[in-house]
């Protein structure tokens, strides 16, 4: 019995970890996101019913599953009111097994303004939710923790402190003036704040004491780290396994006994700015994004969509240490003749085998592909491995073999019950690296 399982993007974002999350929530007593914030959206479907989580633990919806909000996530109250609003509404009842840490950062409208003013300036694609700059904040020692709302005097001074300098910002850099009400910044906070204070709590503590079984639900993906992704192309958070720690307060030896599996597309796509090798943007990334229905689950944004990039997976496998992976939408591949995957880059006349730190390195590099042939048969919601087509496997074989890890399981199809395990976790030894 897995007592500690940890769900990561192994890609850029988007790779289906909601829908991994929450058909392996079944299992666990408790689902804790621990880095990012709205910027997520992880989308599930059920029954007729589709749910696009951005703060919220994907395991939620399981009424048996314990939320777990950790310090790491920067939340905005308005998006948490709403999402927890829409899960009331939908008859998921959440009260008595949903925590959030007293240590998160809040996610204030004036960060989401300053995302807007950075993006103009010199823009990355982020999601403007404010991700950015609440991180900024936080880093910066001008955060709003959600322990800061205990005392509303103290709250009070903390905004006013932050609307003055990000007027100071607006007007001193931007030259633009915008309308700040420290007062209704305050209320509102407050006003949402009181209605799910009796959630907060030391998190990290309550997890460290819980003796349950856990699984860490991974946001967006290990190229988006902001230590090991391409910089300055990534999100604000550490999105790898590196995030575990800080993220949720417990001390690292905690996940040594922990499963660490990646969730990687059969394909890959990115959502934003930023070096992408195997990106196609003609009529084949076209088709792609069609099939694979690869438009943003938080801005509606066509994803950028391209080839199987086995380098970068390799370097994911090796910055988590990954016991093994899940492949999602295998199916989106299912009327392609012929599929590439890289095997090398090419740079500067050299072929090159590792993952370049340099995003301007990246961008002038040159894919080096392998082809393999397609299958041209359904997989969409197959269930058992024997129905899979000969090149189909051959293709979960080159991953496993380019990547040193086994692919432990499917996902054909975007509903909760479409997916086949393909192999037993294998057994964790505690090693060292
Ligand atoms: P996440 O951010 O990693 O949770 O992924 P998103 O939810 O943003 O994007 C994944 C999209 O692919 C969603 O629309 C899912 O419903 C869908 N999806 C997930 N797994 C599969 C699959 O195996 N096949 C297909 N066709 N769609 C899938
Ligand atoms: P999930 O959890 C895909 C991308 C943005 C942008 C960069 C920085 O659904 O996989 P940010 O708003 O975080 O400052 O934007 O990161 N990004 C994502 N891309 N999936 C996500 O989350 C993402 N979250 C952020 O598009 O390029
Ligand atoms: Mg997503």
């Amino acid at each position: 019995m897995v007592r500690k399982l940890v769900i990561l993007g192994a890609q850029w974002g988007d790779e289906g970890k909601g829908k991994i999350v929450d058909l392996l929530s079944e299992n666990f007593e408790i689902t804790v996101r621990y880095q990012g914030g709205s910027n997520a959206g992880h989308t599930v479907l059920v029954n007729n019913s589709k749910f696009i989580l951005h703060i919220l633990p994907t395991g939620i919806l399981h009424s048996h599953v314990t939320g777990v909000i950790a310090q790491g996530m920067v939340v905005d109250l308005d998006v948490l009111d709403s999402e927890l609003t829409d899960l009331e509404k939908k008859g998921i009842l959440y009260r008595n097994r949903l925590y959030i840490s007293d240590r998160v950062h809040l996610v204030m409208p004036y960060h989401k303004l300053l995302d807007r003013l950075f993006e103009k300036k010199k823009g990355i694609g982020t999601t403007l939710r404010g991700i950015g700059p609440a991180y900024m904040f936080k880093f910066g020692r001008k955060g709003i923790r959600m322990v800061d709302l205990e005392d509303e005097k103290r709250f009070h001074s903390l905004v006013e402190e932050n609307v003055a300098f990000v007027k100071d910002i607006c007007e001193k850099v931007f030259c633009e003036s915008h309308d700040l009400d420290v007062e209704k910044i305050f209320e509102n906070t407050l006003v949402k704040y009181y209605k799910y204070k009796d959630m907060v709590c030391d998190v990290s503590r309550f997890l460290l004491e819980a003796e349950k079984s856990m699984l860490f639900e991974g946001a967006q993906g290990t190229m988006l780290d902001v230590d090991m992704g391409t910089y300055p192309y990534v999100t604000s958070s550490n999105s790898s396994a590196l995030g575990l720690s800080n993220g949720t307060g417990l001390p690292p030896k905690f996940f040594a006994d922990a499963y660490m599996i990646g969730v990687a597309k059969a394909y890959t796509t990115r959502v934003g700015g930023g070096p992408f090798p195997t990106e196609l943007t003609g009529e084949e990334g076209e088709k792609l994004r069609i099939a694979g229905g690869e438009y943003g689950s938080t801005t509606g944004r066509p994803r950028r969509c391209g080839w199987l990039d086995l380098v970068a997976l390799k370097y994911a496998v090796r910055v988590n240490s990954l016991d093994g992976l899940i492949l999602t939408k295998l199916d989106v591949l299912d009327s392609f003749e012929e599929i590439k995957v890289c095997v090398a880059y090419e740079y500067e006349g050299s072929k090159i085998d590792y993952f370049p730190s340099s995003a301007e390195t990246l961008k002038r590099i040159e894919p080096v592909y392998e082809t393999l042939k397609g299958w041209l048969k359904n997989t969409k919601g197959i269930k058992t491995p024997k129905d899979l087509p000969a090149e189909a496997e051959n293709y979960i074989r080159f991953i496993e073999e380019f990547t040193g890890v086994p692919v432990i399981m499917l996902s054909t199809g975007p509903r909760r019950e479409e997916f086949l395990w393909l192999r037993e976790l294998p057994v964790k030894e505690v090693k060292f690296l």
